[in-house]
């Protein structure tokens, strides 16, 4: 079965499920095993990597783009990869950006960002991020821009501002636990043809061994991870960046995505992860 894929708003396809790497980086001793793992997700078929510049203060980075080179040596084409940053809030006006981009290009060891976001709204003016990706898509050094953690009320005043309609996605907290996210924001979104790119899929997680999953789980001869990865990746327009940092949970991972749910599977999800009635803050992990 092929793997999902999701449109973003210039036409292009890509891969539904991608790789997360927060918390790599962090331990120089823990490096050349996250590497490997890295390296592993590659050979798997992985090829969307979601990083920023915050994790382990570059050190994701530095890990993610070890490994990126090191595929790329073996055969991995860097058309084939998308590889997606973030920006800190502080780092988001006019100069600042550029040099955050480049600082994040050279840790990465890339020539260009495929996808960079701006990881949470901060004082910078939204009109101002915007002409700095907009300066950078010049320079050839990101293809795309996007941003994470905004609410409806943050995507509609960035959808005011010059250019702010050539956002590519909105990267916010969504998985069984946390489906806020239904009510208003991710119907917009569709409305738009913009990609919701979910982050904390199994809420850091709490989500894998849930005893509310075990039993569905079970049933379909998986584990209750798979179940919260495929209950995200079967939803048109919903990417989900899972992290991982052993080969057991990247082989369940990729697996989730053949891991097809039935109108009985949601129903008893829904009954024990209620849908929301009502408008709710975006959850912040
Ligand atoms: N934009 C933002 O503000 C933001 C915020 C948070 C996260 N993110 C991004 O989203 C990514 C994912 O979110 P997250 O790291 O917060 O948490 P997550 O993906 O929800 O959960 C990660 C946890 O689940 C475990 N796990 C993964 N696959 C498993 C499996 N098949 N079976 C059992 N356990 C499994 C991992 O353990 P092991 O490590 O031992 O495999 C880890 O402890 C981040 O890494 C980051 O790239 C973005």
């Amino acid at each position: 079965m092929p793997c999902p894929e999701v449109s973003f708003p210039s036409g292009e396809l890509r891969p539904a499920l991608g790789l997360g790497t927060w918390r790599f980086g962090e331990q120089p001793g823990r490096r050349s095993a996250e590497v490997a793992s890295l390296r592993l997700a590659l050979e798997m078929g992985w090829r969307l990597v979601d990083t920023a510049e915050m994790y382990g203060d570059g050190g994701a980075e530095t890990v993610t783009g070890q490994a990126l080179a090191e595929a790329q040596r073996a055969g991995v084409p860097r058309n084939e990869l998308f590889v997606v940053s973030k920006v800190l809030p502080d780092h988001a006006g006019a100069r600042a950006l550029q040099a955050a981009c480049e600082a994040s290009l050279c840790r990465l060891q890339l020539d260009s960002l495929d996808l960079f976001l701006l990881h949470w709204r901060g004082g910078v003016p939204l009109a101002e991020t915007v002409r700095g990706f907009e300066q950078l898509q010049r320079r050839g050094l990101i293809r795309l821009w996007g941003v994470s953690n905004f609410d409806l009320d943050d995507m509609r005043e960035l959808g005011a501002v010059p250019g702010g309609r050539a956002c590519a996605t909105n990267q916010v907290h969504y998985s069984l636990g946390q489906r806020g996210v239904e009510y208003d924001l991710l119907p917009w979104l569709r409305v738009q043809q913009m990609p919701l790119m979910a982050y904390s899929p199994f809420d850091q997680g709490e989500l894998v061994n849930h005893p509310r999953l075990r039993p569905l789980a079970e049933r379909h001869r998986a584990r209750p991870a798979q179940v919260a990865l495929a209950w995200l990746l079967r939803q048109p327009g919903v990417m989900a960046i899972p992290k991982a940092g052993n080969a057991l949970h990247l082989r369940h991972n990729w697996a989730a995505q053949q891991l097809r749910l039935g109108a009985d599977d949601l129903a008893e999800l829904d009954r024990h992860f209620a849908p929301p009635r009502k408008r709710q803050p975006l959850a912040v992990r």
